[in-house]
């Protein structure tokens, strides 16, 4: 594409020579009336030209083998109008008002200088495409194009950011035979990035690229690409570099613990060029992507489709050999669900600290190991409690490293977005919310340190019932599944996204950090509704052990050791399990001060009561 005169037959017949395809003259598709405008020297306007790249359009949907053109597309809306249903790459031959006239005139080619000033004033250069400056000889111009133009594809699907996560992924994905393209920007601090990968993986299948156009380029069509960066305003800033470089069709992957919001909202941006999104929450860490993640998958389900052998052959497989991957429903599905897996990780995190916390005060952290090593092969199983051991055990000299660790406890946000959600949609997930507010108090270090001066408090060892304290953990872990569970239900209901719960605790079994011997245990007990403690083997569990849990918990009270999960676990639970609560005196208080109204016992529900509480009035 290009103005007259810039040289589109002659450079469009070479290329077409060199790369053995037909060569095409959009002149030679004018209607009649353009020809007879033109050859009296008068410029096309949007009307004469829109029938003539309509026609192109329909024709060039016909060319089996693709084919090079010539035509000058000076538009965006003409560009626009060409690529509806074709794709086309772009080469723009650029040369300026004079060189052009110039050239024209010495090739005895005459264009009157209107006419070519009309070219340039509806001339919009492409943002994207190939550049080609004309003021070059043929030879040259056709050597940087062939260099630059982006030969079909052959990497399966691309992955953007070789972060830890993103570098593990690749190398996956590579070790399952999955060709695949990889990219990260070159900045000063990066460069090394991608030359060190391609040293590290060696692999034949891996194309590395510091430049984002090349790296689209080098994947087969549709493509289909995830995004392997920081959570917010680089997903967006990514998003809007790579967009003009996708066409219709693509598919674009945010592997990162963004907000479901933020995914909803790019998904709509992108529907409208045609773009697929899926938003997939990836748990797991490194050695999770690297050895098989867990992946829960929202969005479009046709694109999912294209790329679920990919996703397959990437992610755990669960005890039965099944992926742990899934659809598990629309926009911001995949990340909902994984922000609440966060959230139940968060509460799962607290309650092994708090058993560390009750055991320490008598045993050492080799003795703490050796009462969860106990546990490591049975329904209490799973990757935080073998986590927890490696950790316990491990020294540094002849002390154990967990004792130099600052006790302040970070977040990435994760942890508050489920707790959030929690009090959005009026769910009792007391646990993860607890969680998220333990390590707010964790950080709050000098306040803790300054009100403890005056208390004095001794620790002493005490004797815990190691039996007791495993069935208070799982009593409190029920729990916590179980609210995450209906927080996932209660949204999903509100955004209509249909989760099946079971789905998602398949995919949770294996390669996450939630990964546990419970998960496997509670998926036949989801029932109908959803809900765990309708389940007669749940409901019993927790009933049974309820005094374990009360006795660790008042074991803690004894030495002042806080166990804000194990006790809202169990506060829950007696909440739950009441019929007559005291909310009766809230309903009365908000009425007495406020005249909220309140409904009563000995109605129906639908009739509002207030009273005059005030005894003297
Ligand atoms: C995972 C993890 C991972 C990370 C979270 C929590 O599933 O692989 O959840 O995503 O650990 O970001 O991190 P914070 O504790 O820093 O919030």
């Amino acid at each position: 594409m290009g103005v007259s005169g810039s040289g589109k037959t002659t450079v469009g017949k070479r290329l077409a020579e060199k790369l053995e395809l037909p060569f095409y003259d959009a002149d030679t598709f004018h209607p009649q009336a353009n020809i007879e405008k033109m050859s009296k020297g008068i410029p096309l306007n949007d009307t004469d030209r829109i029938p003539w790249l309509r026609t192109l359009q329909l024709a060039i949907s016909d060319w089996e083998k693709g084919g090079v053109l010539a035509c000058s597309a000076l538009k965006e809306s003409y560009r626009e109008l060409l690529s509806k249903n074709n794709q086309i790459e772009w080469i723009y031959l650029q040369g300026d008002f004079e060189t052009i006239q110039h050239r024209m005139s010495t090739r005895d080619h005459f264009m009157p200088p209107e006419m070519l000033q009309s070219q340039f004033s509806d001339l919009e250069p492409p943002s994207y495409g190939i550049h080609i400056s004309i003021t070059q000889s043929l030879d040259s111009i056709i050597e940087q194009i062939t260099r630059q133009l982006s030969l079909p594809g052959t990497s399966q699907w691309g992955i953007i950011g070789m972060g830890v996560m993103g570098r593990s992924l690749a190398k996956n994905a590579l070790s399952k035979g999955i060709a695949t393209s990889v990219y990260n920007r070159s900045t000063e601090e990066e460069k090394e990035v991608i030359p060190n990968f391609l040293k590290e993986t060696e692999d034949l299948a891996v194309q590395g690229f510091t430049h984002l156009k090349n790296f689209v380029s080098s994947l087969e069509t549709p493509r289909k690409i995830v995004i392997m960066i920081p959570a917010g305003a680089p997903v967006d800033e990514m998003i809007d570099e790579l967009t003009p470089l996708l066409r219709p069709d693509d598919i674009l992957m945010d592997g990162g613990n963004s907000h479901f919001l933020d995914t909803q909202r790019r998904e709509m941006i992108l529907q409208q060029r045609g773009i697929h999104y899926l938003g997939i929450g990836i748990s797991g860490g490194e050695q999770g992507a690297l050895k098989g993640p867990s992946m829960m998958v929202g969005g479009s389900k046709q694109s999912y489709v294209q790329v679920k052998h990919i996703l397959e052959l990437v992610a755990a497989k669960n005890y039965q050999g099944i992926p742990c991957t899934a659809y598990l429903g629309p926009n911001g599905a995949g990340h909902f669900i994984k922000t609440i897996h966060n959230g139940i990780e968060y509460g799962e995190m607290q309650l092994l600290a708090e058993l560390y916390a009750i055991l320490r005060p008598s045993l050492n952290n080799d003795e703490i190991a050796q009462v969860l090593l106990e546990w490591k092969n049975g329904e209490a199983s799973g990757f935080l409690l073998e986590t927890t051991i490696e950790i316990l055990q491990k020294k540094e000299g002849d002390d154990f490293l967990l004792e130099k660790v600052l006790d302040k406890a970070a977040g990435k946000g994760t942890g508050t977005w489920s707790a959030i959600s929690a009090l959005e949609l009026g769910v009792p997930a007391g646990m993860m919310s607890t969680a998220v507010l333990e390590r707010f108090i964790s950080s709050l270090k000098e306040q803790r340190e300054r009100l403890s001066k005056q208390l004095k408090v001794e620790s002493y060892a005490v004797t815990v019932d190691t039996e007791k304290l495993k069935s208070a953990y799982q009593f409190a872990r029920i729990v916590n599944h179980h609210q995450g569970l209906q927080l996932i239900a209660t949204r999903s209901l509100e955004q209509n996204w249909k989760v099946d719960l079971a789905e998602v605790l398949k995919v949770w079994t294996n390669g996450c950090i939630l990964r546990s011997e419970l998960l496997t245990l509670l998926i036949p007990k989801l029932g109908s509704n959803g809900n765990l403690l309708d389940h007669p083997e749940i409901y019993n569990f927790l009933r049974q052990t309820e005094s374990d849990l009360s006795e660790i918990v008042l074991l803690g009270m004894e030495q002042r050791t806080p166990l804000p999960c194990l006790s809202s676990s169990l506060q829950y639970w007696y909440s739950i399990t009441e019929a007559s609560s005291s909310a009766n005196l809230i309903q009365a208080q908000r009425d007495a001060f406020g005249a909220h109204s309140y409904k009563r016992t000995d109605r129906p529900e639908n009739e509002s009561f207030t009273s005059n509480w005030d005894l003297n009035g």
